[in-house]
């Protein structure tokens, strides 16, 4: 009865182990013992390390390239990951185009006219291909393209848990229920990264992404001209910064004209996007309110941020993890695109 006990437990080991090399990220020793009778998968660092040991120089080779070419693509590219993940959790449904049966993310208002950089994602995918064809999911390369856009700009780096795979479906309602628009208060920002389970403290690092990159006009304007209703500006709006902002912003037309989210240093990853909150010059209301909101928690944080960067980088760097780990698809769930703007059946 003992040895017919042994024989049992010494398939069940092997069934699983079996499982873990056929299906790399399932781990049935580490977090990955079945709940439930259903098998758990975990996302983890060396997942490529054998199927795909190349692709973390493909991504880094073509990003040296694209962001030398133009620095804010190293935004751009960023932004592009913090939008996939707030919709159906990190699974390059942002990527995707409409076809007849999705309805794409990209034409939601958070979206449309606004991001930037998926051709670069197309060639990394690409070059991807070539060398490990139905290997790396897109939503991995998007995650990976954001934490090398970090380091290329000046900011720190992460150990990046990988193994999503890319979802066949798009929400274009969640896209413009989740993302959150420039102009919310504090707690709308807060109930929004809630949802996400990230709190304050991500909230406050991962806004400091807007240490880089653009805004158009459009998505402050209404600070200029109409704060509240009043037809007055936004009266923490530093003055000389305001009426530099009005030069670049009239109060009709121009919504698409640009400027930098941190004036100091648009294309370096740094912690004067803090510093420029706290003397008035935050230029989204949602980087405002971080300092102006009446809560003490995030003010605090805002202050500790610019005096100490290596705080904030480290911050940044978990709460970043924390966000790329929002809902993956893992195991058998999603596909592995083939071509990140549609589904492997359309193609
Ligand atoms: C806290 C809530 C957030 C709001 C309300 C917000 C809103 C915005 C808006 C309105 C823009 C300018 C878009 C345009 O005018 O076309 C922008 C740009 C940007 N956002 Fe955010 N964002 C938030 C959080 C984040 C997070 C969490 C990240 C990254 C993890 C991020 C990364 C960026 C980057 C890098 C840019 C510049 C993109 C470029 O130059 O192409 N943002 N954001």
């Amino acid at each position: 009865m003992a040895s017919h006990k042994v024989l049992i437990a010494i398939s069940i080991v092997s069934f699983y182990f079996s499982l873990s090399l056929a299906f790399p990220g399932f781990n049935p020793f580490w977090g990955g013992f079945p709940v439930g009778g259903v098998p758990q998968w975990s996302l983890y660092p060396e997942y490529y390390q054998f199927s795909c040991p190349q692709v973390d120089e493909i991504v880094m080779s073509v990003l040296e390239r694209e962001i030398a070419k133009e620095p804010r693509m190293a935004a751009s590219l960023l932004r592009l990951h913090f939008h996939d993940c707030f919709v159906q959790g990190c699974d390059a449904s942002l990527l995707l185009d409409d076809s007849e049966k999705i309805v794409s993310e990209k034409g939601a208002v958070p979206n449309k006219n606004s991001l930037r950089g998926f051709e670069v994602i197309d060639e990394i995918k690409a070059k991807v291909e070539e060398v490990c064809p139905g290997t790396v999911s897109c939503a991995d390369i998007v995650a990976l393209a954001a934490r090398d856009s970090t380091v290329l700009s000046g900011g720190p780096t992460w150990v990046l848990p990988l193994g999503r795979k890319d979802s066949i479906t798009a929400s274009l309602k969640f896209a413009n229920a989740n993302i959150p628009p420039p102009n919310s208060t504090l707690q709308h920002l807060l109930k929004l990264f809630q949802r996400q389970g990230l709190d304050e403290v991500d909230l406050v690092a991962l806004s400091g992404s807007h240490t880089i990159g653009m805004a158009r006009c459009v998505s402050f304007k209404q600070r200029l001209y109409n704060q509240n209703g009043d037809n007055e500006a936004d009266a923490t709006l530093e003055k000389s910064f305001y009426y530099t902002l009005r030069s670049v912003c009239p109060r009709s037309g121009g919504d698409n004209n640009i400027t930098p989210l941190d004036f100091t240093s648009p294309t370096k990853f740094d912690n004067y996007y803090y510093n420029s909150i706290m003397q008035g010059k935050g230029l989204l209301n949602s980087d405002e309110v971080l300092l102006t909101g009446n809560d003490a928690k995030t003010m605090d944080l805002v202050k500790s941020y610019a005096e100490d960067e290596q705080l904030f980088f480290e911050q940044y760097a978990k709460s970043i993890v924390k966000m790329g780990n929002i809902s993956p698809l893992t195991g058998f769930n999603g596909e592995v695109r083939k071509n990140c703007r549609s589904i492997n059946e359309d193609i």
